[in-house]
């Protein structure tokens, strides 16, 4: 493996790649990697001739009172794992190669952008769709490949491609969990062990949801209000949960067919998400 520091040198190391057609793989992330991230890297080195990872703690996608000083860095480990994981380039910029001096472009994808995250978090997807424009232009992968954990952004993600007119396959892999079901994020690093045990009202809300649709429930609204009472009998507090179609991201009220359940809820210090999808059964279904 490879670790790469500038732009040119990666376009260079990419180009015999490129001539060659070979397939060529991103896997694109801000580092601290765990199992959801490994599981990333396993699809890519199953499906591609060269695997590129990147490794780059994205100013402009932080808001100013969030984590970016903060945020969990380890190259080494990283590269380590990465090494481990197949990965055959590892593309880890300095801010400024990124964002030199006069970099004044912006990619705001509207819509999907502007719900249940994009409403708690301000610039969070304009600055997650610009470094992800300018790493598809920088690597131009055959497939590039994110997690269903941040479910909302491989949404944002597609439609820019798809609207930009990028010539990569966006790739969707499940949300790798933690035995107990909280799903794997850099940021479970800043929970107590008390935290830890609270956070898991989220995965449980979320399935608390998805066995009310599969038994029958139609109504998204009481969905939704037994979701949220898991969250308080586990103290915590939604920055949003949400039953909403996994495409648009508009609520649903009436549950005929999958749905998405997301949501948000700080613990600690840390900030959470989680989803699921959630399939009505066939049978069973309440009389509306
Ligand atoms: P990061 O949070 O490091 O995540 C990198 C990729 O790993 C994302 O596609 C994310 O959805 C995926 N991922 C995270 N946790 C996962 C889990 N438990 N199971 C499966 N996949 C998981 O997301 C970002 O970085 C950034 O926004 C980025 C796309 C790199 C742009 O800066």
């Amino acid at each position: 493996m490879r670790t790469i520091r500038t732009i040119a040198e990666l376009r260079r190391a990419l180009a015999p790649a490129h001539e060659a057609h070979l397939r060529v793989g991103l896997v694109p992330t801000m580092g601290a990697l765990h199992d959801g991230h490994l599981s990333l890297l396993g699809a890519a080195r199953a499906e591609c001739d060269l695997v590129v990872m990147s490794v780059f703690v994205n100013p402009l996608q932080f808001g100013p009172s969030e984590d970016l000083a903060a945020y969990p860095r380890d190259e080494a480990r990283d590269a380590a794992l990465a090494q481990e994981a197949g990965v055959d380039l590892l593309f880890a910029p300095a801010a400024e190669e990124i964002y030199p001096p006069g970099f004044a472009t912006s990619v705001v994808v509207r819509g999907v952008s502007e719900r249940l995250e994009g409403e708690q978090r301000p610039g969070h997807f304009e600055g997650v769709a610009t470094v992800v424009a300018k790493l598809l232009n920088i690597v131009a992968p055959e497939v590039a490949y994110f997690g269903q954990k941040d479910a909302q952004q491989a949404i944002v993600i597609k439609r820019l491609v798809a609207d930009l007119d990028m010539p990569v396959r966006i790739e969707v892999c499940p949300t790798v969990r933690e035995h107990d079901g909280l799903a794997q994020s850099s940021r479970n690093a800043y929970l107590s062990e008390a935290e830890r045990t609270q956070a898991l009202g989220l995965p449980r809300a979320l399935t608390r949801a998805a066995s009310l649709i599969a038994g029958g429930e139609r109504d998204g609204e009481a969905v939704r209000a037994a979701a949220l009472r898991e969250l308080s009998a586990h103290d915590l507090d939604a920055d949003y949960l949400a039953v909403v179609d996994p495409e648009t991201l508009e609520p649903v009220e009436h549950v005929d067919r999958p749905v998405l359940v997301a949501g948000a809820a700080r613990v600690g210090r840390a900030r959470l998400i989680d989803n699921l999808i959630a399939s009505p059964s066939t049978n069973g279904a309440k009389p509306s």
